[in-house]
C-alpha cells in the first residue's frame, strides 16, 4: 500500500488547511473524508431522507456519485463545494456519519484513494480505522472557544452572518455526538502524535507536523 499520513480530530482546528499544505508540499494526493459525510448528508436531504434512518442512508452511500476533481467535490456533476461547507452541511454530516453501516459502506472507496506516490488523509478516524497502518498519524486539537472564534472569522471574511455564543455550541454539540458515538468515535489512535493548535498558527503547526514527517520519511526531501 502507498504511504499515507492520517490528519484527525476535531473540527475548526485547522487540520483541513493543514492536510492540504501538507499534500501539496509533498505532492501528494488528499482524501477529505469530511466533503464525502457532507455530501451524503446533502443528498440524503435534498431525496427526502431522515438523516437518522440508516437503512435508507447505507444505500444511497454505497452508490453516492461523488467525485472530487481539481479541489472541488462534485455531486452528480454538481458543483458542491460552497454549499456542503455550511453548518447545517456539518451538522446533517455529523448526524449520517454516526450510523455503522454507511461508515462501512464508505471504507473501502476511501482506502482506494491510497495510491502512489502517497496520501494525506483528513478526517476524525483515519488514523483509528480507514489506515490504522497509516505510516504518521497526527491528532491535532485546539479548544473550543478558540475553534469556534477561527469558524467566526472565517465566516465574516466570506460575508455570511455569523453567532459566536450559537457557533461555540454548535460545535460542542457536534463534539460530543462525533466523540460519544459507538460507531469510530472521535478519538486520537495510540501511536497518533498529539498536536495541539490552541496557541499556534497555521505556519507553525505546518512546521510541527514537517518535523513528524522528516521523521518518518527520512527519504523525502521536505
Ligand atoms: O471535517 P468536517 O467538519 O468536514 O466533517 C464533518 C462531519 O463529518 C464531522 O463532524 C464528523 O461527524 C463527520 N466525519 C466523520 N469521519 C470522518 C470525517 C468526518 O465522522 N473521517
Amino acid at each position: 500500500m502507498s504511504p499515507v499520513i492520517a490528519i484527525d480530530g476535531p473540527s475548526g482546528t485547522g487540520k483541513g488547511t493543514l492536510a492540504a499544505l501538507i499534500a501539496r508540499h509533498l505532492g501528494w494526493h488528499l482524501l477529505d473524508s469530511g466533503a464525502i459525510y457532507r455530501a451524503l448528508g446533502l443528498a440524503a436531504e435534498r431525496r427526502g431522507l431522515s438523516l437518522d434512518n440508516p437503512s435508507s442512508l447505507q444505500p444511497l452511500a454505497e452508490t453516492l456519485p461523488l467525485r472530487f476533481d481539481s479541489g472541488k467535490v462534485l455531486l452528480a456533476g454538481e458543483d458542491v463545494s460552497e454549499a456542503i461547507r455550511s453548518e447545517a452541511a456539518g451538522m446533517a454530516a455529523s448526524r449520517v456519519a454516526a450510523h455503522t453501516s454507511v461508515r462501512a459502506a464508505l471504507l473501502q472507496w476511501q482506502r482506494c484513494m491510497a495510491c502512489e506516490p502517497g496520501l494525506v488523509a483528513d478526517g476524525r478516524d483515519m488514523g483509528s480505522v480507514v489506515f490504522p497502518h497509516a505510516a504518521l498519524k497526527i491528532f491535532l486539537d485546539a479548544s473550543p472557544g478558540i475553534r469556534a472564534e477561527r469558524r467566526y472569522k472565517q465566516l465574516m471574511a466570506k460575508g455570511l452572518d455569523a453567532n459566536l455564543p450559537q457557533l461555540v455550541a454548535d460545535i460542542r454539540e457536534r463534539d460530543a455526538r462525533d466523540r460519544s458515538r459507538s460507531a469510530a468515535p472521535l478519538r486520537a489512535a495510540e501511536d497518533a502524535v498529539l498536536v495541539d493548535s490552541t496557541d499556534m498558527s497555521i505556519a507553525e503547526v505546518f512546521d510541527r507536523v514537517l518535523e513528524e514527517v522528516r521523521r518518518v520519511f527520512p527519504e523525502l526531501v521536505v
